[in-house]
């Protein structure tokens, strides 16, 4: 397949590009700079320029190609407004990625979050949140996935809290980069809630399966490891970069601080059952050990 990708020069991207170009398919993705557009050339895929706003852009780009693997999603975590643009951003670019591939029945795949359920692992059959900071992504991907009844094969491939490689990436990224500010490898409440996570290059075997064979209107669990207590998670952090490791205030972390503080254990047996995925990459607290100070 020719597939449009955004967000190729992700953490997720990165790996899901070598996949795709590992499994015979070829690539077009969005670029929305001259390093970013470098960046995918290198990596041997064509290269469109713009950035989400772009709608003109991801039109022509999904009207191009066999599929379509929406990934983009602004970086900027630091206040509820910057979130909210972020969130805005993403769901009208998908909804125009969705929207052009209407009567295709061309495969779309979307990024998601694993669902959070008090007292056990979420599974695939779990709804999405449609509270908190992040509601609005379900409703975009909700409304991605109702697709399915017009001709697109939708699926969206829910990430755990941490999608890794060499030790960066995700929620256990965000508390590396805030121990490395603060000085301390903290973690909200009692650290004792559970966080699941993936390496990204198991994550981006699942994008591929997804987008080769998942049928229309699905959510799968992109989920290793079912759940790290988070005070172990940060007990690598900080015996890594050689700090403390204690309890903080939730608003240490922002926006996310209410998240983080939650424990949201996720299973991903249906997805391995059904698709096929198998991971076969470190797990969170093994590629953690790739830290240096
Ligand atoms: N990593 C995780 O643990 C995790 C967990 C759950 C969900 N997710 C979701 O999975 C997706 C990919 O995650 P990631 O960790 O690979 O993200 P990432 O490393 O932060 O990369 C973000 C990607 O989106 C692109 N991007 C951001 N804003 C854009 C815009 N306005 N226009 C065009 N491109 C834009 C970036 O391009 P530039 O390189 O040009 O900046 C980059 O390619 C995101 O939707 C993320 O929220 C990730």
């Amino acid at each position: 397949m020719h597939v449009f990708v955004t967000g190729g020069t992700g953490t997720i991207g990165t790996a899901v590009l070598a996949e795709l170009l590992g499994s015979g398919h070829t690539v077009l993705a969005l670029a929305r700079s001259d390093a970013s557009a470098r960046t995918l050339s290198d990596a041997g895929v064509e290269v469109v320029r713009g950035g989400l706003v772009d709608l003109d852009v991801l039109r022509a780009g999904a009207e191009r190609s066999d599929g379509v693997i929406s990934l983009a999603f602004g970086r900027d975590y630091a206040t509820a407004d910057a979130l909210a643009a972020s969130i805005a951003e993403e769901g009208a670019a998908m909804s125009v990625l969705g929207e052009t591939l209407v009567g295709s029945d061309r495969p779309l795949v979307t990024v998601s979050g694993t669902p959070w359920i008090p007292g056990r692992a979420s599974t695939e059959a779990d709804p999405l949140q449609t509270e908190g900071p992040v509601a609005g992504r379900a409703r975009s991907v909700t409304a991605l996935l109702e697709l399915a009844s017009r001709g697109v094969r939708s699926s969206a491939v829910r990430m755990p809290r941490t999608v890794h490689d060499e030790g960066r990436g995700g929620f256990a990224g965000l508390l590396t980069d805030a121990a490395r500010r603060s000085g301390v490898a903290g973690y909200p409440g009692d650290g004792t809630q559970r966080w699941p996570a993936v390496h990204a290059r198991d994550a981006a075997v699942l994008f591929r399966l997804a987008l080769e064979s998942a049928p229309a209107g699905t959510a799968w669990h992109a989920v290793a490891d079912e759940g790290d207590a988070v005070q172990d998670i940060a007990a690598v952090i900080g015996r890594r970069l050689g700090l403390p490791v204690q309890s903080v205030p939730e608003e240490t972390f922002g926006p996310f601080g209410p998240i983080f503080a939650m424990d949201q254990p996720a299973s991903g047996a249906h997805t391995r059952a059904a698709l096929g995925w198998q991971p076969t990459h470190p797990s969170l607290l093994e590629d953690l050990e790739a830290l240096r100070p």
